[in-house]
C-alpha cells in the first residue's frame, strides 16, 4: 500500500489527466451466489475456517471486559483475563449448554444462569454447586472449550474456529487500527440484504455523483479513486476535493487525515473505514442468503500525541457520524435494499463489474478461491459455476 504522500502524488495526477485507477479486466459474478442457500452455508463454512476480525481490541479495554456474539452462527465468547490476555471460547456451558454470556460487559467470572457452574477468565471450570451431584465430573478437562486459535493485528481480534484452511485477511495485513482509538459508538443491526451487495457499495466510486449528488459528490470526484490489494485484502480510496490545496506542501511527513475517505476491506466479510473526523468498522454475519447482522463500531480518529481523544475531536466525530447516517449512508441502503428485491427478476444471471470496480471482482476472486479451498477439505461443496474474462483471473495461483 502506499503512504500518504505517495498517494497524495497519484491521487493529483489522476485529478490532472481525468483519470482513475483500472482493473485490468471485467468481472462476472453468478446472481445465484447471492441467492444461493448452499452458496450462503459454504461462505458461513468458510468464516469457521478463517482467522475473521471479531471485534476491536478496544472493544476489550480492561481485565475482565468481554464480547459475545454469533460467528457463522456459532455463539462466540471473547474475554480479556485477569493478565490481559485476549481469549476466545465457544460461549456454551460444560454441564447442559447454556450460554454464559450476553453482548458486551465486565465480569470476574463467567457464572452460568442456569445452574450455576462458574468458569474463570482464563476458561477454567472453578465451582460447581452440589458438587457431589456430579461423582466423575473431572473439573479440569471441563473448561470452556477454545476456538482453533486468537490473533491480534492491527487493533483487530482474529478469531480462527476450526482448523484453518489459509491465513485468509492475515496473509497480508494493512495498518487499521492504532491504540489510541477510542470506541464512541456501538449498534447491532439486522439488514434483509446479502453481505455482498453492502460490501460492493463500499469498494467503488463509480457510483458517486449518480447516487450521492448532493451528498458525497460535492466534496469528492466522480469517479476517481485509487485501487489498492494486499493480499485478498483491498484499500479504496476516495479523494476530497479539497486535497489539491496539498499540491504544494512537504511530502515528508505528510499525512492525508481529512483529505481522503479510506475503505478497508479485511477479506472476506470486514470493513475497517478511515472518514473525515472518525474511523468506522463494520462485522458482517450472514445470518442467510437474504439476512445480515451487522455489529458496528465507530471509533475516533488516531491522537498525534497518542493520548486519545478531545472533547472537540469527540464532538467532531459525531458530527460526522450524524451527517453520514442522514445522507450517503441512507443512500447506499437504498441502493442494495432495491437490488435484493430485484434479484429474482431473471434479468442478470451474473453481475457484471467494470475496470473502476477491480476491487469487488478481487473479493469475489479471492471468495472463490478460498471456498475451493475449503471444497477440496471438506470433500464435495456444492459451487456455483464462475465465468471470468479470462480463465487466469479465476484462480490466483499464489492463493490456490
Ligand atoms: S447449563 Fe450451565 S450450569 Fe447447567
Ligand atoms: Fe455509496
Amino acid at each position: 500500500m502506499r503512504n500518504d504522500a505517495e498517494l497524495l502524488d497519484h491521487i493529483l495526477e489522476h485529478v490532472d489527466n481525468g483519470t482513475t485507477d483500472l482493473g485490468d479486466e471485467e468481472w462476472f459474478e453468478p446472481v445465484e451466489n447471492y441467492a444461493s442457500q448452499a452458496r450462503c452455508d459454504a461462505e458461513r463454512r468458510l468464516m469457521r475456517r478463517l482467522p475473521i476480525p471479531f471485534c476491536p481490541v478496544a472493544a476489550l479495554p480492561g481485565p475482565g471486559s468481554y464480547v459475545a456474539r454469533n460467528l457463522a452462527g456459532v455463539p462466540i465468547v471473547v474475554v480479556r483475563d485477569q493478565q490481559g490476555t485476549i481469549r476466545a471460547f465457544r460461549n456454551a456451558c460444560r454441564h447442559r449448554g447454556m450460554q454464559l454470556a450476553d453482548g458486551t460487559g465486565c465480569t470476574k467470572i463467567f457464572r452460568c444462569k442456569y445452574h450455576g457452574w462458574a468458569y474463570r477468565l482464563d476458561g477454567r471450570l472453578e465451582y460447581v454447586p452440589h458438587e457431589h451431584g456430579f461423582p466423575d465430573l473431572d473439573k479440569d478437562s471441563n473448561g470452556l472449550v477454545p476456538v482453533h486459535s486468537v490473533d491480534i493485528q492491527s487493533g483487530l481480534v482474529f478469531v480462527t474456529q476450526d482448523e484453518p484452511v489459509g491465513l485468509g485477511a492475515l496473509e497480508s495485513l494493512q495498518d487499521l487500527l492504532t491504540d489510541d482509538q477510542v470506541i464512541f459508538e456501538s449498534e447491532e443491526k439486522v439488514e434483509e440484504t446479502n453481505w455482498k451487495l453492502t460490501a460492493e457499495g463500499t469498494l467503488e466510486g463509480y457510483h458517486i455523483k449518480p447516487t450521492h449528488p448532493q451528498s458525497f459528490f460535492p466534496y469528492g470526484y466522480d469517479n476517481l479513486n485509487v485501487v489498492e490489494m494486499q493480499g485478498p485484502n483491498s484499500r479504496v480510496c476516495y479523494p476530497f476535493r479539497r486535497i489539491e490545496k496539498l499540491r504544494d506542501a512537504p511530502r515528508e511527513n505528510l499525512c492525508l487525515d481529512r483529505m481522503v475517505t479510506l475503505v478497508n476491506r479485511i477479506f472476506p466479510f470486514t470493513s475497517v473505514t478511515r472518514l473525515a473526523q472518525h474511523y468506522a468498522v463494520s462485522f458482517a454475519e450472514p445470518e442467510s442468503p437474504t439476512r445480515t447482522r451487522y455489529f458496528n463500531y465507530r471509533l475516533t480518529l488516531p491522537t498525534v500525541d497518542g493520548n486519545g481523544p478531545s472533547d472537540d475531536a469527540l464532538a467532531r466525530a459525531k458530527k460526522d457520524v450524524a451527517f453520514l447516517s442522514d445522507t450517503g449512508d441512507k443512500e447506499d441502503a437504498k441502493v442494495v435494499s432495491d437490488i435484493q428485491a430485484a434479484i429474482g427478476s431473471g434479468a442478470n444471471t451474473h453481475y457484471r463489474f467494470g475496470r473502476f470496480e477491480s476491487a469487488i471482482g478481487h473479493l469475489h476472486k479471492n471468495l472463490a478461491v478460498y471456498l475451493a479451498r475449503l471444497q477440496s477439505h471438506e470433500g464435495n461443496v456444492p459451487r456455483a459455476e464462475h465465468r471470468a474474462a479470462s480463465e487466469e483471473t479465476l484462480i490466483d495461483t499464489r492463493l490456490a
